[in-house]
């Protein structure tokens, strides 16, 4: 089965083809993140302008360049549309799903609303030569707007353990990096900094004192003792805000490093503690900040020393920011087609029932 993902929650415009849910046959990508670093920020308004310039030459290229197919009234080789309909900026959602819901009617193909947290553990099966992970599973989604830990007992069965109170931790990335004088988005930022006189494993150039020493500065990690699976972050940006202010010399590459740290402590603590816990066959990371290099390495070192070892599952770095691949892949194993509208009058009223959806749960399921 061949899937069109479309995904358009936020300042990345993407569409791609997959075959079964796990080969990729085309991935395209327009980012409108350069416009952002001007600002410092995602401008929900001028993310959503972007998204309507983009959709549809991102779109053409994902069936023509990638797929050989041609984008016009004809339909395409595919056997549905899938589209993220949240959470979200609104007007960037809206684009995508009402782009996606032109193009079933016209093309006379199914749509498969998709839950955009959930589809970003989906990387995870795209991985080409990742085993297939197993459940139950602990997954940990950690984007720019959602830091989320939950129990997967199968597709489509997930219930959320715990997450962020306030800031996402790429949210305190993100701002953190704005105190420092970062550019946007703040987490590649905070990462380069850290890893400053690479080679890598940055770890080793931390002891040669070529890279940022990330216990230079004693940052809180808010909650981490606590048994619960819950997280805060916004206490760790204002510490990072308040000694910015208070110290006349801030040693950049240090504090970026001490950020990075204490950030990636309380995800492994509360990853671990979860997938012991729920004693699970598989742990899997997902979301922009799952592309960290330290995260991701820290996080198999205390899966392989923990006892029993934890299966960890990591997308490839390109995989773990948004992209439309795993929103294909997540509509393929949790099929739930809604026909197009041209098929009978019952099922026009759910084709038109597929709306934009800006602040979806993580646990909700679209039917
Ligand atoms: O999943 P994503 O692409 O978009 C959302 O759904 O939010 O995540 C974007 C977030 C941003 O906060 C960005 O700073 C963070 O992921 N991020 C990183 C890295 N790459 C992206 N954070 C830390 N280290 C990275 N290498
Ligand atoms: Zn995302």
């Amino acid at each position: 089965m061949r899937i069109l993902g479309i995904e358009t929650s936020c300042d990345e415009t993407a569409a791609a083809v997959v075959e079964n849910g796990a080969k990729i046959l085309s991935d395209v990508v327009a980012s409108s993140v350069e416009l952002h670093k001007k600002t410092g920020g995602i401008i929900p308004e001028v993310a959503a302008r972007e998204q309507i310039k983009y959709i549809i030459p991102v779109i053409e290229s994902s069936l023509k360049k990638g797929y050989g197919q041609p984008f016009s009234h004809l339909t395409p080789n595919i056997d549905a549309i899938a589209i993220t309909v949240g959470p979200g900026l609104i007007g960037s959602l809206l684009v995508g799903v009402e782009t996606a819901k032109t193009l079933s009617y016209i093309w006379k193909k199914p749509v498969v609303p998709i839950n955009h947290l959930q589809a970003h553990l989906y990387a995870n099966w795209l991985a080409p030569n990742n085993k297939v992970p197993k459940f139950p599973a602990i997954g940990l989604v950690v984007s720019g707007g959602h830091t989320d830990l939950v129990l997967i007992k199968g597709h489509g069965k997930i219930k959320r353990l715990g997450g962020t109170r306030d800031d996402a931790a790429g949210e305190c990335f993100d701002k953190t990096a704005r105190a420092l004088g970062l550019p946007y988005p703040g987490g590649p930022e905070i990462a380069k900094l850290a890893e400053k006189g690479l080679p890598a494993p940055s770890r080793r150039a931390e002891a040669d004192g070529k890279a940022g020493n990330s216990q230079a500065y004693d940052l809180p990690r808010p909650m981490m003792k606590q048994k619960n699976l819950g997280f805060s972050f916004s206490g760790l940006k204002t510490a990072v805000i308040n000694l910015e202010k208070k110290e006349k010399k801030i040693k950049k590459a240090d504090m970026a490093a001490s950020i990075q740290q204490a950030i990636i402590d309380v995800l492994v603590e509360k990853t671990i503690r979860a997938a012991k816990k729920y004693r699970v066959k598989s742990v899997l990371l997902a979301g922009g900040v799952a592309a960290n290099k330290e995260l991701r390495e820290q996080m198999q070192l205390e899966s392989r020393n923990s006892k029993p070892k934890i299966n960890l599952h990591v997308p490839p770095p390109k995989l773990c920011t948004d992209n439309a691949t795993y929103i294909a892949s997540c509509a393929y194993f949790n099929f739930q087609p809604i026909p197009p509208p041209s098929v009978k009058p019952s099922a026009r009223r759910s084709w038109q029932k597929i709306q934009a959806d800006p602040s979806l749960s993580i646990e909700e399921m679209i039917k």
